[in-house]
């Protein structure tokens, strides 16, 4: 697994790096007509790099191979952290992202690099599939049989989607219909993976969705894993998520 995301990797950072270097100079020399290709070289470079690694993610997670990097970090940091990163997105869309976080919120002590990975991609769906409409982030810490956890919701106000379309989201390589990729784009990874994380730091992803009003997306997570977690980490195996049948416009939905 090691060497293949080496192999991946490597090669595709330098297309990246090379393109980048290619743009700087071509600015220097004012080459105009280049710099729009090379733009495209980069861009297509970055895109597949995200494909890559969210599919490398997912075979780690199948081979059980996902291991957590427990780390202490403030949640407001996080939160920030995930605002400056989705800014590009949340206006591309003219849309308006709303952040709410107690002061006083606090700190986890769990993944840090997966919790925002986690966030980015709900952030970043609410926007993609979102347009001149309103998004919010808000982050609450509960106490919930005595132990402290934090609840991240991302609230869009826009297509929704079917009891059927929402079925069948946590499933890795599913949009909600097939003309999503063509729209979008997208591999319909992110949802998957986010529910793997979850689970794995003990905590779980739900959502609430309406045709034609919007989706709201809950992760719930202990604020601190204690003890070694990556041997004792259960593994779920993405593709036997239950498919959720339910009749129902509006739905709470819960993975068991
Ligand atoms: N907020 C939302 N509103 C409407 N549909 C959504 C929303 N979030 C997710 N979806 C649907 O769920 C599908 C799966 O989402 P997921 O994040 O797994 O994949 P993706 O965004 O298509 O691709 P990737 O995250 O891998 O780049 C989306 O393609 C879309 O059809
Ligand atoms: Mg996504």
């Amino acid at each position: 697994m090691a060497n293949m995301s080496h192999e991946l990797r490597t090669p595709l950072n330098a297309i990246i790096g090379y393109s980048e270097r290619l743009i700087e100079m071509a600015i220097e020399d004012d080459k105009k007509s280049s710099i729009k290709n090379l733009e495209h070289i980069t861009t297509a470079g970055k895109h597949l790099l995200f494909l890559v690694n969210d599919i490398l993610d997912l075979a780690k997670v199948e081979a059980g191979k996902m291991e957590l990097l427990i780390e202490e970090f403030t949640v407001i940091s996080i939160v920030e952290e995930v605002q400056v990163v989705s800014e590009a997105l949340i206006q591309a869309n003219d849309n308006t992202l709303f952040i709410e976080c107690p002061e006083d919120i606090g700190s986890m002590r769990t993944d840090q690099v997966k919790v925002r990975q986690m966030l980015f991609n709900l952030v970043s769906n609410a926007a993609k599939f979102t347009e001149n409409g309103d998004i919010s982030l808000r982050t609450c810490r509960e106490v919930r049989d005595g132990d402290d956890w934090v609840v991240f919701e991302v609230r869009d106000t826009w297509i929704g989607m079917t009891p059927e379309e929402a079925a069948k989201l946590f499933k890795p390589f599913t949009q909600a219909d097939s003309s999503t990729a063509r729209k979008y784009g997208g591999s319909g990874l992110g949802l998957s993976l986010c529910l793997s994380f979850g689970r794995m730091m003990g905590g779980d992803v739900t959502m609430e969705t309406k045709v034609g009003v919007g989706s709201t997306f809950k992760i719930s997570l202990p604020a601190s894993i204690t003890g070694p977690v990556s041997e004792e980490t259960e593994f779920i195996d993405p593709m036997e998520i239950d498919e959720f049948s339910g009749d129902t416009e509006s739905l709470a939905f819960q993975l068991n």
